[in-house]
């Protein structure tokens, strides 16, 4: 029989039957013993009633009493006598508020499996963390699991505005109604959350960066408190984007200065009253003075004034404050990458402890592929969150299959050398270089109203491996890909093995078309198609001739000390690295490096030739992603499989377009035919 069709609606947390273990887990599995009393216990319940229904096709029975044979039990030492009789605390004691314990063990001689932890979002975690397990085929009669987040805040950050569109958004309009709220309750937000916890994301902030002071408007709270309310029994913290001139366009004030005491009086003001609504209220996350954004530097003062203003709002409420760090004046320096380290370094030490600085993966803007951020491990006192990109602006928008965990493995994998080798990203995200500091990771992230949430099914596996990375940003993008693929599609072995292996690639695939070799920006307006002659946009470092720099003699960015020394923001071993044309990864090559049309190549093919290449390998690559898919026929549901046919088609045509329009700009440089494909 076929596979039934769906829509995608229900994302990763279907629940379909597992495989070959279900008979094992009907055994290890007899009755739920689940305690306390909040809505999170409930949610809890709720989750794990449905899921067992439907992954073991019977219900399992609630019996918060008596143990037995297979029972599980779920609880905290607070609200579980049985928890508490087993004397975990030392191992509770290890695993903060939001990590968990999943083991086999007797109790009163009965074979069970415990889920305990110190919260009942912890308890909520493992419950999610469980059920992953069954959805995924894995034993589960010899567990001994440990796990509690690396980074404290996991947050999800929609680029949506007040009316309904949304910025960068390609699944539909925004799933925040608020025409209908407060009073009227879409299910969907309730939806959202439990997909949220299902992977670990502690909060969202829900508007754009570019944001509309009318967010912070008392009307509009009072809409942000109701939506913030159904998300609580799910750990999901409410953050809102704030534009820093609010004071101006909503307070009537005659200027934003950070300085000013009427300014600083209205921040704390409205803290208050957002408090009042959100009594567990995240933060603000700001943009200032970027991209035609307000912010101090309008009124003469440093982002620190900036931030620490609204750090001292927040602060009697445990609020924190998360400034963007993609700033990029055109005064500081006439290289883009450059700018930021210089502005963010110069202000290290002078923010409040509740300030975190956010900044992209890299020094750009989410392009393809760009080397790490040289402000990761730069900042010696302030804490420093990662920003990345569900939504996939420069990677085919929800129209191409590009699976980001591997973008993020290798920049999470990226050695800063900060101290000393193996000061990787994710370590100083973790706060190991600093510890005690706030630490976290923010996705610029892809849902919308579209019934399957992602407009790409395949985009949806973004929004996962985001939140397992947040979690654990040493996972291995191979992993994720694997669990997604069996709780989304199959359990089938042989089929996965050709999903995961689809999805390994194709990050590498959308390079090879688009941007291979370290060029990056070759785009214009809508960031889609390609457009390597765009020389006019309101500022040169827009166009895409600012970043490739071709010409007769060649193409390329000099970034190196004998360029404009933007490698210098590099820790030494890594500078070097990047600076010497002979050890510098040739996949940032023309990113740091400018060289000639015949510069020779490690493969010993000319450069131009090897840009040929790329070129022809990312359309084949891309075919065969099309071929691949086309041979799983019938063993995916068929709606789905024709939704992401019609897609790879849309796919195949760009890749050659890229390739087509990409080369014979620049053939009109290297003034070199097309090599035939070896
Ligand atoms: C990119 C994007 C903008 C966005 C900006 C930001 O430039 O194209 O739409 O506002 O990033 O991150 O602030």
């Amino acid at each position: 029989m076929p596979p039934m069709e769906e829509d995608g609606y229900k994302l990763w947390l279907r629940y379909a039957p597992p495989g070959d273990e279900i008979k094992n887990y009907r055994k290890t599995l007899r009755q739920i013993r689940v305690s306390g009393t909040s809505a999170t216990a409930g949610v809890l319940r709720e989750e794990l009633g449905r899921a067992m229904a439907t992954l073991l096709g019977t219900s399992v029975p609630s019996n918060d009493q008596v143990t037995q044979d297979g029972t599980l039990v779920v609880g905290t030492p607070a609200n579980s006598t049985l928890i508490r009789d087993l004397n975990w605390e030392m191992d509770l004691s290890a695993i903060g508020d939001q990590g968990f314990i999943i083991r086999s063990v007797a109790i009163e001689n009965h074979p069970v499996t415990v889920i305990a932890a110190n919260t009942d979002i912890g308890t909520l975690y493992g419950t999610f963390h469980f059920l992953r397990l069954l959805q995924t085929g894995q034993p589960i009669n010899r567990l001994d699991i440990t796990e509690r987040p690396a980074l404290q805040l996991r947050l999800m950050n929609h680029w949506d505005n007040p009316d309904g569109t949304i910025e960068r958004g390609y699944a539909g309009r925004s799933l925040w109604q608020w025409d209908e709220l407060p009073d009227k309750l879409s299910p969907r937000y309730a939806d959202y959350a439990r997909a949220c916890a299902s992977i670990g994301i502690n909060g969202a902030v829900i508007n754009n960066v570019n944001a509309d002071p009318r967010m912070l408007a008392t009307d509009h709270l009072r809409k942000v408190a109701a939506l913030a309310a159904v998300w609580r029994p799910y750990g999901v913290r409410m953050y809102l984007c704030a534009n820093f001139a609010a004071p101006v366009h909503l307070g009537g004030l005659a200027t934003a200065d950070p300085l000013d005491k009427n300014v600083v009086d209205w921040w704390k003001a409205k803290a208050d009253e957002i408090y009042g609504l959100i009594p567990d209220f995240g933060g603000f996350l700001v943009k200032a003075n970027s991209e035609g954004q307000p912010g101090p530097k309008t009124y003469g003062r440093t982002h620190a004034d900036g931030a620490n203003l609204l750090a001292d709002a927040l602060a009697p409420h445990q609020g924190n404050i998360i400034w963007r760090a993609f700033v990029y004046d055109e005064d500081v320096d006439p290289d883009r990458a450059k700018r930021a380290y210089i502005e963010f370094t110069k202000l290290d030490g002078q923010f409040r402890s509740n300030v975190a600085i956010q900044v992209k993966n890299g020094a750009i803007d989410f392009q393809p592929r760009e080397p790490f951020h040289p402000l990761f491990g730069a900042m010696k006192q302030t804490p420093v969150f990662a920003e990345i990109q569900a939504t996939q602006e420069y990677l085919g928008q929800a129209k191409h299959l590009v699976y980001l965990g591997t973008l993020w493995q290798e920049f999470l994998e990226s050695d800063t050398c900060a101290k000393g080798a193996g000061s990787t990203v994710s370590k100083v995200l973790a706060g190991e270089m600093q510890p005690g500091q706030l630490t976290g990771m923010v996705s610029v992230t892809n849902p919308g109203l579209d019934t399957n949430w992602c407009g790409h099914h395949f985009s949806q596996a973004n929004w996962y491996a985001f939140g397992r990375l947040a979690w654990n940003p040493q996972l291995p993008a191979e992993k994720i890909a694997e669990e997604w693929t069996r709780m989304t599609f199959t359990n089938a072995a042989q089929t996965v093995r050709v999903i995961r292996g689809m999805m390994m690639g194709s990050r590498e695939t959308y390079v090879n078309y688009t941007m291979p070799l370290g060029l990056h920006h070759m785009i214009g307006g809508n960031h889609y198609a390609p457009q390597p002659w765009n020389d006019r946009a309101p500022r040169p470092d827009w166009t895409a001739v600012y970043y490739h720099k071709a010409s007769a003699e060649g193409i390329g960015y000099d970034r190196t000390k004998q360029g404009d020394r933007a490698v210098e923001q590099y820790f030494p071993p890594i500078c070097k690295m990047f600076d010497d044309l002979k050890r510098c990864p040739e996949m940032y090559l023309l990113w740091f490096h400018r060289c000639a049309w015949d510069y020779r190549m490690k493969s010993g093919n000319l450069l131009w030739d090897e840009l040929c290449l790329k070129y022809g390998e990312g359309v084949k690559q891309a075919a065969e992603l099309q071929r691949i898919w086309q041979s799983l026929a019938g063993k995916i549901d068929a709606r789905r499989h024709q939704e992401v046919a019609d897609r790879l088609a849309i796919q195949v045509a760009d890749a050659t377009k890229w390739r087509e329009q990409i080369l014979a700009y620049f053939g009109g440089f290297s003034k070199r035919p097309v090599p035939k494909p070896s």
